[in-house]
């Protein structure tokens, strides 16, 4: 299996699963001394016996790493395995997925510059937006998430970039990816995805035509809750642009971190697959249920974009959110009854995580800004985790209770 870890250099993984790639990719070079693990390297920096064989590394003639704000061997692997799953030719890591965010658009918008992207973006990605970017000179148009021919009309006026994120977090819209990139490119445009929610088990956006897929690592990649990270992938020179601003910038994901989401990963498929059922099934029995006046689900046939989302993913997610009736009071109850889920700003975790988005997603944004991007008060984002499926369903019944 070495030759399997070392396809960043010979691309034969191309005929393996992504269970298998989970479990394997990216790890071969890193492995020192017949170790099976993938090492943590805490060196700052790294020594050469003479200038020769340091300039060989400096200058990009032989593989190596100088100094780890901007390569190290642990962090690498991590790299290597979500390159592969991703099927991309290059990849960069951060800090956190706002710093992949963020360095990514930072690195490749400029003054004068047009983004267009749309109202429901994560939270601090929408700050990014409204607060930062224009800032600096680029002109940022937030489009309907669920209307294409507003964002491919608004993409049509000329952009330097365009930002899809899908499905979307927290009310689960869908863009369809392919359509959009067609539009960006005849536009000129770059088009970045965020993959968080999907994860490379269930959606390639690089193979459906964008350009850079970014993630939240610390959600579904990591998956234990445990590591905070960011990861971007795409062709060469995109990511040699991002890594750059990224080394200058300073946002490294630690060596610890690295090797936490490289042993979260490994099980990366079965969780994915499990979440995916999990939630399916939730989302089913959720629309039974009276007290709940909407289920968003992308895997539900009535979800606005079921077509989009069976065609362009494989599976439909560990994320699910749904409404009640009773409002905002009625969250609170029924969140304080759950006895089978954190109370928790996250998601993607073995363990199920539920929130409303006032505290997670969105806890940037006033009240009237989460109403302007249709996100009502009275939802509830639901991760699910690897729990039976059956036991979550009775921890819900008996939430649902006080509602
Ligand atoms: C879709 C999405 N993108 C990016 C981020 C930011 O990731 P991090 O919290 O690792 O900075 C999040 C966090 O919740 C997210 O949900």
């Amino acid at each position: 299996m070495a030759d399997l870890r070392r396809s960043s250099e010979d691309g034969s993984s191309a005929d393996l699963s992504s269970s298998t790639l989970s479990v394997w990719a990216g790890e071969g070079e890193s492995l020192v001394q017949g170790a099976t693990q993938v090492p943590v390297v805490y060196s700052a920096a790294y020594g050469y016996p003479d200038v020769d064989a340091w300039l060989d590394v400096a200058l990009g003639r032989k593989p190596g790493h100088i100094y780890s704000r901007n390569t190290n061997p642990t962090v690498h692997a991590f790299e290597e395995k979500v390159r592969i799953l991703e099927g991309a030719d290059a990849a960069t890591s951060f800090a956190t997925g706002m710093a992949a965010v963020s360095n990514t658009l930072f690195a490749l918008l400029g003054p004068g510059d047009r983004v267009v992207s749309v109202k429901d973006t994560y939270g601090g990605t929408n700050r990014l937006f409204l607060d930062f970017l224009p800032r600096v000179g680029v002109e940022v148009e937030l489009c309907d998430t669920s209307d294409h021919e507003q964002i491919e009309a608004a993409i049509a006026q000329g952009c330097r970039l365009v930002y899809l994120e899908t499905p979307t977090n927290p009310t689960l819209k869908v863009m369809d990816i392919a359509r959009l990139a067609t539009a960006a490119h005849e536009a000129g445009a770059i088009v970045v995805a965020d993959n968080t929610l999907a994860t490379p088990i269930n959606q390639n956006p690089l193979a459906l035509g964008a350009d850079l897929a970014l993630h939240s690592a610390t959600k579904f990649l990591g998956g234990h809750a445990d590591a905070l990270g960011g990861v971007v992938c795409g062709g060469p020179e995109l990511v040699a642009r991002v890594f750059h601003y990224r080394e200058i910038t300073g946002a490294t994901l630690d060596p610890m971190a690295a090797y936490l989401l490289i042993r979260g990963m490994k099980t990366l498929a079965l969780r994915i697959g499990r979440q995916n059922e999990s939630a399916l099934r939730i989302a089913q029995w959720l629309q039974e249920q009276p007290a709940v006046a909407a289920v968003y689900y992308p895997g539900l046939e009535t979800h606005l974009h079921h077509d989009v989302a069976a065609r362009q993913m494989r599976g439909y997610g560990g994320v699910l959110s749904f409404m009640f009736e009773g409002g905002f009071e009625a969250v609170k109850r029924v969140l304080s009854r759950l006895r089978l889920a954190h109370r928790a700003a996250n998601l993607g975790a073995v363990e199920t995580v539920a929130g409303p988005p006032a505290t997670t997603s969105h806890v940037e944004c006033t009240t009237e800004e989460r109403e302007a991007m249709g996100i009502p008060e009275g939802l509830i984002r639901y991760s699910v985790g690897i729990e039976d499926a059956g036991d979550l369903i009775a921890d819900l019944t008996q939430a649902f209770a006080v509602a």
